[in-house]
């Protein structure tokens, strides 16, 4: 990554703190929902590996449902600046999550005060964990179609995130799935390795998912070409970031924490 990009990724974190800062209080029973920015390392030097690169996360979703959209409706905002073929590519992967669930993308309309506002800016791929109810941008900087943050696994990766998700391999007992190797670990990267607490994440049940969207490549954010996250599991780092598609589990949690009415 440039350190362009890097210092925007800066600039926009402190602007996001800012904007928290001076947001209205929360009601007293709602935890203040955290403004946590995801941001994935499909893109950084270091790691190259085509479009079967990347991440992944879940077992790693939010517990509370202030983070929920309401009404399983998600409003969302694509700026003019994504060119038709992108803003196709955008939409199939917005139908594909409402075809696997009991979600809506709609539209905003104008008087609308909550919805993703999905970018294309330089700084990589990255969007706010859960709902904000406020505007929340979800970055997906320029890519060619299938590449970058432009593979279909990635602009649901993304959204996955914004509906409530984490990262796989923040599950809280990932452990026993996965070793972290830190020390093959970019300097300054280490955050992305967090992982959290049961009684703020919930597995909905389901086993760790090697193959899950939500899991980070072996390589993500490899500072020497080593793998980052080592499998226990033998073979399982030929599935770690795969960016094609959700995976059964992907789709399980996802309809057990919007509660759907009937599994997909
Ligand atoms: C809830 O969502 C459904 C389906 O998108 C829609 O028909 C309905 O009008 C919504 N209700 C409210 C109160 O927004
Ligand atoms: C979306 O976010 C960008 C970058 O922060 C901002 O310039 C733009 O005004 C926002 N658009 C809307 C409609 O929220
Ligand atoms: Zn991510």
């Amino acid at each position: 990554m440039s350190s362009m990009s890097r210092f925007l990724i800066i600039v926009r974190l402190i602007l996001l703190l800012s904007l928290d800062i001076g947001a209205a209080p929360a009601p007293a029973l709602a935890p203040v929902p955290a403004a946590r920015t995801e941001v994935d390392p499909e893109l950084t030097a270091g790691f190259s590996e085509g479009d079967m690169i990347i991440s992944a996360e879940q077992r790693n979703g939010l517990r509370s449902d202030n983070y929920r959209w309401p009404n399983r409706t998600v409003y969302y905002y694509i700026n003019n600046n994504i060119d038709q073929p992108h803003r196709e590519q955008i939409l199939v992967g917005l139908r594909k999550i409402e075809a696997s669930s009991c979600l809506t993308f709609q539209e905003v309309t104008q008087d609308q005060k909550y919805y993703v506002n999905i970018t294309s800016e330089p700084g990589g791929c990255f969007t706010a964990v859960g709902f904000q109810n406020r505007v929340q941008q979800m970055n997906l900087e320029s890519y060619p179609l299938d590449e970058g943050c432009y593979r279909m696994g990635t602009i649901m990766h993304e959204m996955l995130h914004a509906l409530g998700f984490y990262h796989e391999q923040s599950s809280a007992d990932r452990d026993e799935y996965v070793r972290i190797a830190f020390e093959n670990i970019e300097e300054g990267k280490e955050h992305n390795f967090e992982k959290f607490d049961n009684d703020k994440v919930d597995n909905f049940d389901q086993e760790y998912d090697y193959g899950s969207v939500l899991h980070y490549s072996p390589y993500g954010f490899s500072k020497n070409g080593e793998m980052t996250i080592v499998p226990f599991k033998e073979g399982a780092e030929k599935q770690m970031g795969q960016r094609l598609q959700m995976s059964q589990w992907d789709i399980n949690k996802l309809n057990m924490m919007y509660k759907c009415p009937q599994q997909v």
